[in-house]
């Protein structure tokens, strides 16, 4: 019978025995899988393993750092590499989605590249697969897979592409992977956290992004997860987040007369991501959090829950 102790011990030999003394490169996320995936091989080659974690500007607000400092207590061999600017840079004006994944995904690979290079003799490229990621690696919906395959019309391969592969969690499903995790002994609130996309902000973001707006909506995103937490919520919802729209409403303050900016938030409840529920937060919540969003985010005055299933309304608005 399978037991996660029994698939670390397994995976551990199998992973030492694959690849020896070797040198192996990592791209780490912050989200559940990548992270899984480097504490086993961590466990099988130590030092080996070098884990790149890439911050594109468009993270949660004081995400990089965070995740950073709880990679490094976890004794990981793990490079942050900040290139913010590059990514921000590049999307400037850029307000159509499937360009603004696109753009992401070249710049990612770019700056992975350029990283990867400086981890002298790699033999191996680790990637946190899993199972269901495996049967639907032909999917349009733009997952990490998707722009490298849109990437590679243009030129060749980026070297790190054509390192060996190995993806210790391909056979596993996202409830054995976080399993997985526990037996490894990672931290429960990490293991839990909600999926994200690669994209991160820039496709809740709605229209062109700049660095003002990206400011704006980490402040809101923050309020409402770290109120979820607050209110016991987080654990009961799948996936939530704060969208900029690009809508500029009248607000009244004092005896004047306001034009600003409007934010929608949305929590879904889900098991794959591909139907998704809104969940029916508790009035009293929605109404704390739309007060303290407007009173703290400077150039926001209105906020809206959105109340739409998918499908059709996708989780995303972009
Ligand atoms: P949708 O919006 O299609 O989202 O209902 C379903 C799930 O996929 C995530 N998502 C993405 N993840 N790159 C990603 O890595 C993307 O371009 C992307 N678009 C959507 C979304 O957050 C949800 O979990």
């Amino acid at each position: 019978t399978w037991t996660p102790d029994s698939f670390v011990e397994t995976t551990v030999a199998e992973l030492k025995d694959k690849i020896g003394k070797e040198k192996v490169i990592l791209g780490l996320s912050g989200g559940v899988d990548s992270t899984v995936a480097a504490v086993l091989l961590h466990k099988a080659i130590g030092k080996n393993l070098h884990c790149i974690f890439v911050n594109n500007g468009l993270l949660r607000k004081n995400e990089f750092q965070a995740v950073l400092d709880q990679y490094q207590g976890m004794g990981l061999n793990v490079k942050g590499v900040d290139a913010s600017a590059r990514f921000l840079d590049n999307l400037e004006g850029e307000s159509d989605p499937e360009t603004k994944r696109k753009t992401i995904g070249r710049v990612f690979i770019e700056v992975f590249d350029d990283e990867s290079h400086k981890v002298e003799d790699a033999k191996w490229l680790a990637q946190g697969t899993i199972y269901p990621d495996v049967i639907e690696s032909v999917s349009a919906t733009g997952g990490p897979s998707a722009t490298i395959k849109s990437h590679h019309n243009v030129g060749g391969l980026p070297d790190y592409m054509k390192l060996k592969v190995v993806e210790p969690l391909r056979m596993l499903f996202k409830d054995e992977v976080r399993r997985v995790g526990a037996s490894l002994g990672i931290d429960k609130e990490l293991l839990g956290r909600h999926p994200f996309p690669g994209p991160g902000l820039a496709i809740r973001i709605l229209g062109d992004i700049t660095r003002e707006k990206v400011a704006i909506l980490q402040e809101v995103d923050a309020i409402f997860i770290s109120g979820l937490k607050e209110w016991g919520l987080y654990d009961k919802v799948w996936q939530a987040g704060a969208i900029l729209l690009p809508v500029n409403s009248v607000g009244v303050m004092g005896d004047e007369r306001t034009y600003e900016k409007c934010v929608a938030l949305r929590a879904v409840e889900s098991t794959d991501g591909m139907t998704a529920d809104w969940v029916n937060l508790p009035y009293e919540f929605l109404q704390k959090t739309s007060n303290d969003i407007i009173n703290k985010v400077r150039g926001v005055n209105r906020v809206v829950y959105d109340i739409s299933s998918k499908p059709p309304a996708t989780i995303e608005w972009e």
